[in-house]
């Protein structure tokens, strides 16, 4: 039953038990209507509580209602709050833990609210470029006030329940048990004689509603120019503010309609339900058991390692921390110390918790100080020898079923498993840089890697607040293989006439974080040449333009050398165009005989996303991601791709498959040509109008 009705004294208790978080489903909503007229039919019954079982009052919508004909069924929301509202007894709403979404519009139609301290009470509809439907708009600034509704409404943040303390949303809030002092409150209640409050009939106090509005519609103009959601949501609440509560809820719902058939709502649904997809892996039950993670080890304290410890020690977990020299590990360690010391004094986090964290690493330079530890990551030397070193060490000393990982971007995570004689032990956790800051892990699952292990891996990988994508074993896995093509035709553009500048600005206004060549100066030219030179080796058949080796023998290598494909001048981090790079460009391609053209902004955005996605529907082909919202998270958390766009599978579904495979057989008649095969499934999917997120 999702909904129980019991009575305390003469106090009916409808209790919502809808685990996880009591989401308001269908079979919820008519429970609670159910409740609400058998109180109404109960003599002996003078008032209703209202009350969530488990972790939550009610954390809102049923997502596994989404999109089904349950979702919309009666009774909907907006009757259940209805019912509620119009119940002559007395109705409280009893808020622990969490109140939010529908589940706080729900409590709104209460006529009395108790709370714990704690709850997380919010409206964030919003992220899913939504607005609250069931008169949220409406009744949170008639509760708390103009201001706080509005922001709260806007972000979509939660707020803590003793922090609206002071405001009408509560009317008591309650130290103790929550449900005897609910029952005592609505007892006290149901003695004062009716009509019982409604929020709907308060006032917005307010000394310039106008001039407070203007001012946030000024602010989303600036930090929410993709979203539309945040406009409406401020339409809505100045509706009720000019015109009252029955045509602002009328306006809400009009919005409401309106909103989710936008394509910045579908594509912020399709991320939210890919990150919780990218968790579950077809044939890795969510009960598989996993191993215990209690200490942790990490070797190599550059770039990576040091990042990748804190992620560890922000959890709590203990850390061994190995290098080869005294100098790297001293460096390491005071890398890591500076970052914590730089968040404290951003009051981010304590000293004492400074010294906590620190703590909690065991510097060391001998491999038998990692023989407790239960799972080892790698993030030495990108050389398949330096690895195969560290792998056959570990194999000697780790304790038997310790989890062995790898950081590597390019290797083989096969080969590198094949050093040791405990293959289905080893896994590939690729992190991004900077590691302690990017949300992305690509979990790399070798031929051997053993389920529990993985099972095991993407449990952790939530505990240090990542979003784990699962990735087959092949150069670059999914991200960096992707990137490769989408280089490879930012290359092509300059030798056929377009500048670093030009694409940068195409692909920053499509919505991409940063361009190629931004980007490629703050990693380091030096990086792609060196793999580059690999493939000029290893797969000859894979053409590149030339340029960007000659930048690079010019010792242009990006913002560490002052200058890449941008001058950055006196150590300025401010990307210039580069007079010298510009010429050295159109002198490329006039060596090259190549007659340069202008390419416009549409075919550069074309070139660019069309490359991530044919080369995202080989890597579905060859099962190196096992479904196209996969390869969305990817984009969306690790390299910049716009998140109102859903990531490249989910653009090229939304821009019709038919007219990205035309694209591509275009490009494929061009200039550099053979840079476009188009993959099987794209070419599958465009033919029956399919899509790569069925
Ligand atoms: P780095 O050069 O900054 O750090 C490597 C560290 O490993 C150095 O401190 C070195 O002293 C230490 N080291 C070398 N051999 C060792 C050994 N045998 N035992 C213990 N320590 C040893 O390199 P970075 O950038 O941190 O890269 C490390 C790994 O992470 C590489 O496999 C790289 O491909 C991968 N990676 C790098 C990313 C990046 O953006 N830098 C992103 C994702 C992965």
């Amino acid at each position: 039953m999702a909904v129980q009705y019991t009575i305390r004294d003469n106090v009916a208790v409808i209790t919502l038990d809808n685990p996880p978080v009591n989401g308001l489903g269908h079979s919820t909503r008519a429970g609670i209507v159910e409740g609400i007229e058998r109180a109404r039919d109960d003599a002996g019954v003078a008032a209703i509580v209202m009350i969530g079982a488990g972790k939550a009052f009610s954390g809102g919508a049923d997502i596994t209602e989404f999109n089904t004909p349950k979702a919309t069924q009666e009774p909907t929301l907006a009757t259940v709050i209805k019912a509620v509202e119009g119940s002559g007894k007395p109705v409280v709403a009893a808020i622990h833990a969490i109140a939010m979404g529908g589940g706080l519009e729900l409590a709104l139609g209460a006529h009395y609210r108790v709370a714990a301290p704690g709850a997380q009470i919010a409206l964030p509809e919003v992220k899913l470029g939504l607005l609250p439907g069931a008169g949220g708009t409406q009744r949170l600034p008639r509760a708390v006030g103009l201001e706080t509704a509005l922001e709260m409404i806007v972000s979509g943040t939660p707020v803590k329940s003793e922090k609206l303390a002071h405001t009408a949303l509560f009317d008591k809030m309650a130290e103790g048990d929550l449900l005897d002092a609910a029952v005592r409150f609505a007892a006290r209640v149901a003695s004062h004689n009716g009509p019982h409050p409604k929020v709907r009939d308060r006032e917005i106090d307010h000394a310039d509603a106008d001039g407070f509005i203007r001012s946030a519609r000024e602010h989303i103009a600036r930090t929410a120019k993709h979203f539309p959601a945040p406009h409406k949501c401020i339409d809505a609440i100045e509706r009720g503010v000019k015109e009252g509560f029955e045509r602002g809820l009328a306006f809400e719902r009009e919005c409401f309609l309106a909103l989710v058939q936008t394509p910045e709502s579908r594509a912020l649904r399709h991320a939210f339900f890919a990150e919780r997809a990218a968790g579950k892996i077809a044939d890795v039950p969510s009960n598989t058991p996993t191993r215990n993670i209690q200490r942790v080890g990490v070797i190599g304290a550059g770039t990576m390692g040091g990042g990748i410890a804190m992620n560890f020690l922000n959890a709590g977990l203990p850390v061994v921390l190995l290098e080869t020299k005294q100098d790297a590990l001293d460096r390491g360690l005071a890398n890591i110390r500076r970052h914590y010391e730089a968040q404290a004094n951003k009051g981010k986090l304590s000293h004492e918790q400074v010294d906590a964290r620190m703590r909690l690493i065991t510097p060391t330079l001998a491999y038998g100080d990692l023989a407790q530890a239960d799972l080892i990551v790698e993030a030495v030397f990108e050389e398949l020898d330096v690895k195969a070193q560290v792998f056959r060490q570990l194999d000697d000393i780790a304790k038997p079923g310790a989890i062995l990982a790898t950081n590597t971007s390019t290797l083989d995570v096969d080969a590198i498993a094949a050093f040791t004689k405990r293959q289905g032990d080893v896994i590939g956790m690729h992190f991004f840089s900077p590691a302690h800051v990017m949300k992305l892990l690509e979990v790399v699952r070798g031929a051997k890697t053993e389920k529990d292990v993985l099972a095991t891996v993407m449990q952790l990988a939530k505990k240090i607040r990542k979003t784990a994508v699962v990735a087959g074993v092949c150069d670059g896995f999914i991200g960096n293989r992707m990137i490769e093509q989408y280089v490879r035709q930012a290359l092509f553009m300059l030798e056929e006439g377009a500048l670093p500048a030009q694409i940068d600005r195409a692909i920053e206004q499509f919505g991409f974080a940063m361009g190629p060549f931004r980007m490629s100066d703050l990693a380091g030219n030096d990086i792609g040449w060196a793999i580059r030179k690999r493939r000029y080796r290893d797969e000859p058949q894979m053409r590149y333009s030339g340029i960007a080796d000659r930048l690079c023998e010019a010792g242009r290598f990006g913002q560490k050398t002052g200058a890449g494909w941008y001058d950055y001048r006196d150590g300025s981090r401010d990307a210039t165009p580069s007079r010298a790079v510009d010429d050295m460009i159109v002198a490329y391609s006039k060596e090259r005989g190549i007659e340069r053209r202008s390419i416009g902004d549409d075919e550069i955005v074309e070139r660019l996303v069309y490359a991530l996605v044919n080369e995202g529907a080989k890597i579905l082909d060859e099962g190196i991601a096992s479904k196209a919202s996969d390869i969305d998270m990817v984009y969306l958390t690790g390299y910049g791709f716009p998140l109102w766009r859903g990531g490249p599978m989910f653009h090229a579904d939304a821009v019709g498959l038919p007219n990205v495979e035309r694209a591509v057989r275009h490009y494929a008649g061009q200039a550099n040509g053979d840079a476009w095969q188009p993959a099987a499934r794209l070419t599958r999917l465009a033919a029956s109008n399919g899509r790569f997120n069925a």
